[in-house]
């Protein structure tokens, strides 16, 4: 990481129009977190040391986003939407005085690596005073396409005023860009709007400095973390390579992927070497599987911990406030919200378990249910240590089952039971001997003698 300080103009103002949504377009997710999420996360990783915003009028949930994510970014509103470079000039306060490292970037960009936003930061060490990052591609539509002249960056040029053999250059514009900061704000300033959008383009700027005799030099990047979301299509793209790399990451650093293809993280998942994962899982945001975990088929997880050589599904549901503690067994078609379960704990089948605690080595029947919502309010089911709770049983919270106490299947559970104690919750069995056989001649007669 270079030492020159940076300041990091990020831009979202654009309504996304491509996009056909009420929610601004950078907002949108990619592996659970909005696409600006991941441009603020990478530019944090870079050590910029000052970051600004630049959102559009009306869009107060944004800047909320931005508020959450990186508390001291300064955003900049850009009342008219003018073009990109109008819109870095939004934050012109925030760019008078600067005098190393200016980037700006897309916020509709967000699989940029931090590696390759400094080699940007590099180029400028080096003594460019405007550096582009570029991509090649096969399907060039839409982006800037870079004019080079003997490896010299002399314009970049947008779709719509581009020449027929223009438009047949496969070298493009990410839309990341870095200047010298004590030159930053007098070339953005001298951009203008002579172009087929009528707009005042950032990419503009490569001309500008060139006139004014700077250097100006493009460096490459790849085009996996390059590509900018337009169109819901190219969210899905986006989304799918990210999924890809995520796979990849993972079982280089030694977890298990029975079909990789099949298995979608978030961008916070935690993944401990020696997990197995088999097919068709999906991980939420804020999960954290520790190592010899195995995460059977059809299982879907969210905010939840599951512990060292825990095994959870198939079918299983994990929601927020989940953590499971060594060897536990959560099973087929058990849900689990906001519950602590303690070492070798089980739950293994047909269960809702929200709210609780379920003491170490305690055994939750099948159909078990904790009552913990009672329309208004939620309340607390305490399971102690080795408590067994049998098949279908209700536990109307708020309750506490003692340590090694013992609930009778199919009991509803409404006040405390204390240690090692057994409770039955349910009405007493009657059997009287040869009724059956009453009963059934009975009704066969009746029968017959309607017919
Ligand atoms: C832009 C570049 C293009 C590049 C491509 C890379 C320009 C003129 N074009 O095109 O060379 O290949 O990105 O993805 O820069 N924005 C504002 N205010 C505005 C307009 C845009 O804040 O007035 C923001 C948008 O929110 C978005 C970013 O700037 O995050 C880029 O705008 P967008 O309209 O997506 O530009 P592209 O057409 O993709
Ligand atoms: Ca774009």
């Amino acid at each position: 990481m270079t030492l020159r300080s940076c300041h990091s103009v990020v831009l979202a103002a654009g309504l996304g129009t491509r996009m056909k949504s009420d929610l601004p377009k950078v907002m949108h997710p990619v592996g659970g977190l909005p696409i600006v999420g991941h441009v603020l996360k990478v530019l944090g990783q870079t050590g910029s040391s000052r970051l600004s915003v630049v959102t559009g009028p009306g869009m107060p949930e944004l800047e909320e986003l931005v508020g959450d994510l990186a508390p001291d970014a300064r955003c900049f509103v850009q009342t008219d939407r003018l073009g990109t470079a109008h819109a870095a000039l939004a934050a012109e306060k925030a760019l008078e005085n600067v005098t190393d490292d200016v980037l700006v970037l897309f916020g509709d960009t967000p699989l940029v690596t931090a590696a390759t936003v400094e080699k940007v930061r590099g180029a400028l060490a080096g003594g460019a005073d405007v550096v582009v990052l570029g991509f090649e591609t096969d399907t060039p539509f839409g982006y800037g396409r870079l004019l080079t002249d003997d490896g010299r960056l002399v314009a970049i040029r947008e779709e719509k005023d581009a020449s027929d053999s223009e438009r047949k250059i496969t070298f493009c514009n990410s839309g990341i860009m870095g200047f010298a900061g004590e030159k930053a704000l007098g070339i953005l300033q001298a951009i203008g709007n002579d172009n087929a959008k009528g707009e005042y383009y950032l990419t503009d700027a490569v001309e500008v400095a060139n006139a004014k005799g700077l250097k100006v030099v493009a460096v490459a990047g790849t085009e996996a973390e390059t590509q900018g979301i337009n169109t819901r299509a190219q969210l899905a793209a986006c989304e799918a390579d990210f999924q890809a790399s995520k796979r990849e990451q993972f079982l280089e650093s030694g977890v298990t992927l029975l079909a990789p293809e099949t298995v979608f993280f978030a961008h916070d998942t935690v993944i401990e070497p020696d997990v197995i994962i088999e097919q068709n899982v999906v991980f939420g945001t804020g999960v954290t599987v520790r190592s010899g975990a195995q995460i059977r088929s059809f299982s879907h997880l969210e905010g939840a911990d599951v512990g060292n050589g825990a095994v959870v599904g198939p079918y299983a549901r994990l929601r927020p406030g989940t953590v499971l503690g060594k060897d536990v067994r959560v099973g087929n078609f058990v849900e689990a919200k906001n519950a602590v379960f303690g070492d070798g704990a089980k739950a293994n089948h047909l269960s809702y378990v929200g709210d609780a605690r379920v003491g170490e080595a305690s055994n939750i029947g099948a159909g078990t249910i904790t009552c913990n919502y009672d329309g208004f309010l939620k309340h607390h089911t305490h399971i102690g240590t080795g408590t067994f709770v049998g098949s279908n049983s209700t536990l109307v919270a708020p309750v506490t089952l003692g340590d090694g106490a013992f609930v009778a299947a199919g009991s509803v559970i409404t006040r405390d039971v204390a240690g090692d104690a057994m409770a039955f919750g349910r009405s007493r069995q009657q059997s009287k001997d040869g009724m059956a056989k009453v009963l059934r001649d009975k009704l066969k007669k009746a029968k017959n003698q309607k017919s």
